[in-house]
């Protein structure tokens, strides 16, 4: 057998491996509270971790090595130090002073540009990968702190799956799922990708929603105690006419969706460009058009994780 280097990373030089599942998220409602100093902007917004998710296999690094080998599958995402898991593996190792290098293969599903943080659970699948094959020397909680360094939406997913988050997006506290795990949603994104420094850029603070986070996140709740239809009215994102502003499409899109799906409450998560209908999985016929062939079109479920696990898709696609 010809020997292999550790840059090809073969499955017999990795002391320790680890598969995990990289899951996505919705924002079910987003409220910009402010324009800040530094560029960024105050956010109140309910996240929920989904099941539409990338794989991820890690492996940790013979001692000696000195660089990382990530390898993905769609090759227009960069495998340098601007991706999001080298950013967190390098943060891991200033943060806790381990010198260890790792392996990862990353099969990407969670398309991007897509307002779904498909990016951001990879960084913090990282973060948790290392932490395992490491033999947990942070805490669940460090991690959380740690991960708003290179992200705002990264620490959300150290939540247990729904999170009411403020600050950047870095700031999480842990709230009871609003609807029941088992509601179906459907994700439809136009081939276009909108950019979240672009969005908020455009972003006309006067244009925004009134209503207030802590208010909204209390009616949701009890609104998705009732039924989804009665959730459309708290669904507000501020984001949504700046990315409409920027891809009219987006604008029609939504609007058919509605109509065609009346009985689901139909918006836009993170900055676009994916729209959420929450009680339907199944594409009306008006997707099925023609027009809409280059739609990105799946159905997902909201999930949770158990303290000191990590997420695992929901295993409702398993059987179909
Ligand atoms: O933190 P992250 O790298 O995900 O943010 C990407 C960009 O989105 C930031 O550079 C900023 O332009 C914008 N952003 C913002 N306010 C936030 C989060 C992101 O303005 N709360």
């Amino acid at each position: 057998r010809p020997v292999q280097s550790v840059a090809a990373a073969p499955a017999s030089s990795l002391e320790k491996q680890v598969s995990l599942f990289s899951p996505s998220k919705v924002n079910l409602f987003l409220r910009v509270v402010r324009r800040r100093e530094d560029g960024y902007h105050d956010l109140a917004s309910l996240f929920h971790v989904i099941d539409l998710g990338d794989d991820m296999d890690f492996g940790l690094l013979p001692e000696g090595a000195t660089s990382e080998t990530l390898e993905c599958s769609d090759p227009t995402v960069p495998t340098n130090d601007s991706n999001l898991v080298i950013k967190a593996l390098n943060l891991f190792r200033e943060k806790t002073g381990i010198k260890r290098f790792f392996y990862v293969n990353l099969d990407k599903k969670v398309p991007h540009g897509a307002g779904l943080g498909g990016g951001s659970g990879n960084a913090a699948t990282t973060l948790w990968a290392a932490n395992e094959l490491l033999g947990r020397p942070a805490t669940t909680a460090q991690l959380l702190k740690w991960s708003g360094d290179i992200g705002s939406d990264i620490s959300v997913f150290f939540s247990h799956g729904a999170a009411f988050c403020t600050g950047r997006g870095e700031i999480v506290e842990d709230v009871a799922p609003p609807l029941p795990l088992t509601t179906p949603l459907l994700l439809v994104k136009p081939p276009l990708g909108l950019s979240t420094p672009t969005i908020f850029k455009s972003l006309d603070l006067a244009r925004r929603s009134q209503r207030d986070p802590r208010e909204l996140l209390a009616s949701m709740t009890e609104a998705g105690q009732k039924g989804v239809r009665a959730l459309q009215e708290f669904c507000v994102n501020d984001l949504e006419q700046p990315a409409f502003d920027n891809l009219p499409q987006l604008a029609q899109l939504k609007t058919e969706i509605g109509h065609a799906l009346d009985s689901s409450a139909v918006f836009m998560t993170g900055s676009g460009s994916t729209i959420v209908a929450v009680g339907s999985d199944t594409a009306p016929a008006c997707l099925l058009d023609p027009k809409h062939k280059d739609l990105f079109i799946s159905p997902a479920r909201l999930i949770t994780r158990k303290s000191g696990e990590w997420y695992k898709p929901s295993g409702m696609w398993s059987s179909s």
